[in-house]
């Protein structure tokens, strides 16, 4: 039994998504917000809106330094209304007070796939600016090492995705409600 739930079943009125990039959290997001008729929200989306301008050219332009202050800034400032879903950029849980936000603001659950998944998903991808170097798989392997630990200790609830449908993965996130 790979999901795994440290709450005792009981889940906040807020759902907040982490995860690594690819790993399905804005399909997953949209889908399980659509099933409990939830608000659902995209924090890279709104930063974009927020800033007028891709999260691709923030980081050409300010730097990776930068966006993780938007993201923080823009956390500190979110006031979640109840029945939201949200997701969350794959490096939100770099900064400690990040992660002591997204928890106040809700139940933290962690899309866990693993590296094969990944990759398979963001093969063809040009839209994360820290996947833009030469080697894609190394630096996924690196990066997921790093942070691999922090996403399990963030999290309230863990949902193992890797093959799995976005229908099964629906499914086994309600049955945890
Ligand atoms: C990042 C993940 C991206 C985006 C930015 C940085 C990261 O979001 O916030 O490119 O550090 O993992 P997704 O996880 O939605 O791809």
């Amino acid at each position: 039994m790979l999901a795994q739930i440290k709450i005792g079943g009981l889940m906040k009125d807020n759902i907040i998504l982490i995860g690594f990039m690819g790993s399905g959290k804005s399909l997953i997001g949209r889908l399980l917000a659509d099933k409990l008729s939830y608000r659902f929200m995209d924090m890279d989306e709104k930063i974009e809106e927020q800033e007028n301008c891709s999260i691709s050219e923030i980081f050409t332009k300010s730097g990776e330094a930068f966006f993780r202050e938007l993201e923080t800034n823009f956390l500190k400032q979110l006031k979640l209304n109840s029945k939201t879903v949200l997701a969350t950029g794959g490096g939100i849980i770099l900064k400690e007070e990040n992660v002591k936000q997204l928890k106040a603001l809700g139940t933290v659950l962690f899309l866990h796939a693993d590296f094969n998944h990944i990759i398979k998903n963001l093969k063809e991808d040009t839209t994360r600016p820290l996947l833009m170097g030469d080697d894609k798989e190394m630096t996924i392997k690196r990066l997921l090492d790093e942070r691999e630990g922090i996403y399990l200790s963030s999290a309230d609830v863990i949902i193992q995705t890797s093959g799995k449908t976005p229908d099964h993965i629906i499914n086994e996130i309600l049955s945890l409600l």
